[in-house]
């Protein structure tokens, strides 16, 4: 299995790329299960989750290829099989967003129940719970689900908490449910609002996504289009870290800093200089970062997946950071791997308390989950010495090239 070898100490400077975000394409991939025919996806990231989503699709009846680098083509089936067994939800948990689009296209849906993860507990009952209020039915037999609706009917569905994928479970099916869905305490997140665009454009009647409350008007068919991914933001945040960990001065081409305020605003009281311009967000950082304080929360709050990244780079900072994790009890396991590189990091329930040390030395270390592993690589670049990352294919899950766009920059980093 491959590894990354980071050398830390070297400032970067010039211009990288931000891809499509994952978190939306994996979603408007699910999404063309609603109507047959060829979709065009453009600024698609090709990064495994991608790819593995394209497995999920093909094992119920549509293909996917590349058209161009970001350029996915997915013809989805006049026929669908209404199944995603174990072997593939198991890697791609974002086949739970497939269980809206089935259910509305086919009146029925089995899909393996996802597992714990590396975050712990991952439950979907918000969105089972939603569809029942549109009118599906679910067992769980065997590890499996198994959905049916006769038909969705539109009804006002309160989530107790705004999860994005609950929210798109419903969006989706509620597209083609007979009369009006309304979704209230939605999740507010840029990719749901990209899902809606795409959903209307597919000739869905969607208002207020990117809001709390989102009102869908059934409609009786929907047809296939192209469409391109929005901005990763947090591919862009990560680059940032990058940034503020190994100094230097970067342009993120394609960043939006209206999907990044809170983020921006943070790094900005760590010391971290950044501006939008019109290729994208310019970056600028020299000298020991500042401590800060941060919590995850919903969009537009800080999101938890940014939160490894942000305590990479604080553990150098100066000063007492305070980082609280507010949506994945068990999103900690990175913490471990910075204290092998001499991280002052206390774990107490969902709160770090970080003593910035004056450097981090290279060490052995091992990526658990995507953001881990990212935020290894930031500790990394600021380090003294080498950093080997093992499993560093949780990486590859989200992020397209890494190595070789730091490389482009000045970083000391390769794949061994
Ligand atoms: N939750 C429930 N019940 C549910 C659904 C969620 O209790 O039915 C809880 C979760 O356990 C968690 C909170 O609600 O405590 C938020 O979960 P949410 O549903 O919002 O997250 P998700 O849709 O499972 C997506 C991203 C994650 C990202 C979170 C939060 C995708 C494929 N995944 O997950 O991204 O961390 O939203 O923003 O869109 C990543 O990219 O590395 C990643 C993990």
């Amino acid at each position: 299995m491959s590894h990354l070898v980071v050398t830390g100490g070297n400032a970067l400077s010039g211009e990288i790329d931000i891809e499509g975000a994952k978190n939306s394409a994996l979603k408007l991939m699910a999404a063309t299960v609603l109507a047959p025919g060829t979709y065009r996806l453009g600024n698609v990231p090709r990064i495994s989750d991608v790819e593995w989503m394209g497995d999920v699709l093909a094992a119920i009846g549509s293909v996917t290829r590349w058209s161009d680098p970001t350029t996915l083509e997915v013809v989805s089936g006049e026929e669908l099989v209404p199944e995603a067994p174990y072997e593939l939800v198991e890697k791609m948990r974002a086949s739970t967003a497939l269980l809206g689009p089935l259910l509305a296209r086919c009146g029925e849906a089995h899909i393996a129940m996802p597992g714990g993860d590396d975050f712990g507990a991952r439950p979907i009952n918000m969105h089972l719970s939603g569809l029942e209020a549109l009118g599906a039915t679910f067992e769980l037999r065997h590890g499996t689900i198994h959905g049916r609706a006769d038909g969705l009917i539109g009804a006002r569905v309160v989530l107790e908490y705004p999860s994005v994928g609950a929210t798109e479970n419903l969006l989706l099916a509620a597209t083609t449910a007979s009369g009006e869905t309304i979704i209230d305490n939605a999740a507010r997140e840029p990719e749901i609002a990209d899902l809606a665009a795409f959903l209307n454009r597919m000739g869905a009647k969607v208002l207020g996504a990117g809001s709390s409350t989102i009102e869908v008007e059934g409609v009786a068919e929907l047809r296939p289009v192209s469409h391109e991914v929005v901005p990763d933001r947090i591919e862009a945040a990560t680059y940032l870290m990058c940034v503020a960990s190994a100094g230097g001065e970067v342009t993120l081409r394609g960043a939006r800093d209206d999907h990044m305020a809170a983020v921006i605003r943070k790094i900005g009281e760590m010391g971290v200089r950044v501006s939008p311009d019109s290729a994208g967000l310019w970056v600028m950082a020299s000298g020991r970062l500042r401590a800060a304080d941060l919590s995850t929360l919903p969009y537009p709050g800080i999101a938890t997946d940014v939160l490894p990244l942000f305590v990479a780079a604080l553990a150098t900072a100066e000063g007492t950071s305070y980082a609280t994790e507010n949506l994945f009890g068990g999103r900690f396991r990175y913490i471990g791997e910075l204290a092998r590189m001499g991280a002052d990091i206390s774990v107490d329930g969902h709160h770090l308390v970080i003593e910035g040390v004056d450097v981090l030395s290279g060490a052995k270390v091992r990526a658990t989950d995507i953001r881990a592993g990212a935020s290894l690589v930031v500790a990394g670049l600021g380090a003294e010495g080498d950093t080997n990352i093992y499993d560093a294919h949780h990486i590859d899950r989200g992020y397209h090239r890494l190595a070789e766009k730091l490389s482009a920059v000045g970083a000391v980093i390769s794949r061994v």
